[in-house]
């Protein structure tokens, strides 16, 4: 096996190199502290390989994504994202049977208990659908609470939570969005496929064009390896708390601007640049400013460098879908001129700042008819089978450790306790 030599204060440390199917390198420091009581220090662990994962691989540098090894230019345009999330949690793609099976249960379990909906039904109509998605989410423990116990669930319960938890979560956030509309909520129908029934229960017309390009971007956000949300949710089910709690907590980091939050911060920040005029320039001096804490959001990634390969299908498909529906969005003028401007930007071009996945997906989701504070719980919808299969994949690999990071203290040193008459 290959090794690195790390020297630290004058004596040097052997430390294996592991090497992923791509041709990836990392150094295993896992026993170096216990040799050397040093540690290694990684700020958002930016370098830091936190697991060996057989689900997706990315390369930033030349932007290629994969799910299980199927570059995800080919999944967009031939497979389904029940297909896709068959593929991330299974390894493989179904058979027709094994689709047919996986299919059936996702349609016959969008049932939810009578509890949640009252949840559902108990908040504001002005709370955030993310809030209600995330809670809803990790209040279904309390009514299965025979799947807790992550260590008794066989590959029958596991596949059973993967179709329950993808059937209830399109019932949860489309009755919350059509109680915030003051309208009634609608039950699943098992005749329509997953994107049809989405539409159905939202209460828009479930056209089978518009059901196939909403098939695709769920297909593009399904997974992304160990990005913020699917870390969030390993990191909770390595302490072997139950599935509901891991995803709710995907849920939640999702929900940041930084991340998943960011389609909707686009949509606000284009609506903003149109308001004030329309002027793309300004956003990006504003941008550029160290002074300033706005950011063009969708751009930029941690590791793409290159391009995002998500950002590419998405901006094609969206001069489709907006053709099809004859729509004409201003916002997606400003947004051309934006990503025309940045790319050519010095700032932007040195910083390798790209668009991301959630550049152009907002403008899709509006185009639908998809209201903007919908659109992370689209996003958390399409990410779902990816957080199963890193949780499942976490559970059933055999060297996995509760997540426990170090640091370094950095506070005041010992100092003992002063009475309060004495401060
Ligand atoms: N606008 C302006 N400057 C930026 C931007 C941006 N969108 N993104 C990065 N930078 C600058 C940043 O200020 C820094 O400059 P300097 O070197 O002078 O200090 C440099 O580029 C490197 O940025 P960073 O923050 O160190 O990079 P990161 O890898 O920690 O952050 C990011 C990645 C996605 C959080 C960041 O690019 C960002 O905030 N983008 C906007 C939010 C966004 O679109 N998020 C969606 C990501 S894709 C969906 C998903 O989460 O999977």
């Amino acid at each position: 096996m290959a090794s690195a030599k790390i020297v630290i204060d004058g004596k040097t440390y052997e430390v294996p190199i592991i090497e992923g199917t791509e041709g990836e390198r990392a150094i295993d420091i896992s026993k170096l502290r216990a040799e050397s009581k040093v540690i290694t220090y990684d700020n958002g662990f930016g370098n830091t390989g936190s697991c060996q994962s057989a689900v997706t691989f990315l390369n930033g540098e030349k932007g290629i994504l994969h799910y299980r090894g199927y570059p995800i230019e080919q999944l967009a345009e031939k497979s389904t994202f029940v297909e896709c999330s068959y593929l991330l949690n299974y390894g493989e793609l179904p058979k027709k049977s094994e689709l047919r099976k996986f299919d059936k249960a996702i349609r016959s379990s969008g049932k939810i208990p009578k509890g949640i909906k009252d949840i559902i039904d108990s908040f504001p109509k002005k709370a955030h659908p993310m809030a209600v998605c995330s809670s809803s989410m990790v209040a279904l423990s309390g009514f299965y609470p025979e799947l807790n116990d992550v260590l008794e669930l066989d590959d029958k319960k596991k596949m059973s939570i993967i179709t329950q938890l993808m059937g209830q979560i399109l019932t949860m956030s489309t009755r919350f969005y059509r109680n915030s509309q003051g309208k009634a909520p609608r039950n699943p129908k098992e005749d329509l496929d997953y994107c049809s029934n989405f539409l159905y229960m939202m209460g828009m017309k479930p056209d089978p064009e518009l059901a196939k390009a909403l098939d695709t971007l769920l297909i593009l956000h399904a997974d992304h390896e160990q990005n913020c949300s699917a870390s969030t949710a390993r990191v909770i089910g390595s302490a072997h708390a139950n599935v509901f709690a891991s995803i709710s907590g995907g849920i939640d980091a999702l929900w940041g601007p930084l991340h998943g939050g960011a389609n909707q911060a686009v949509l606000e920040m284009l609506e903003q640049i149109q308001k004030d005029g329309g002027d793309s320039k300004k956003a990006l001096q504003r941008a550029k400013n160290k002074e300033d804490s706005f950011r063009l959001m969708g751009f930029g990634h941690r590791v793409y460098k290159n391009f995002d390969p998500r950002a590419k299908i998405i901006k094609k498909a969206c001069d489709t879908v907006l053709s099809k529906l004859g729509v004409k969005d201003p916002l997606l003028d400003i947004a051309r001129a934006l990503e025309e401007e940045a790319l050519k930007d010095p700032y932007f071009v040195e910083r390798k700042l790209y668009p991301n996945v959630d550049f152009y997906s907002g403008i899709i989701y509006r185009a639908l008819g998809i209201p903007t504070n919908m659109f992370t719980v689209m996003f958390a919808i399409g990410r779902l089978p990816g957080w199963l299969s890193q949780w499942k994949e976490m559970l059933e690999f055999k060297g996995t450790k509760i997540v426990r990071p170090r640091q370094i203290y950095v506070g005041e040193n010992h100092r003992d306790y002063l009475d309060i008459k004495k401060r």
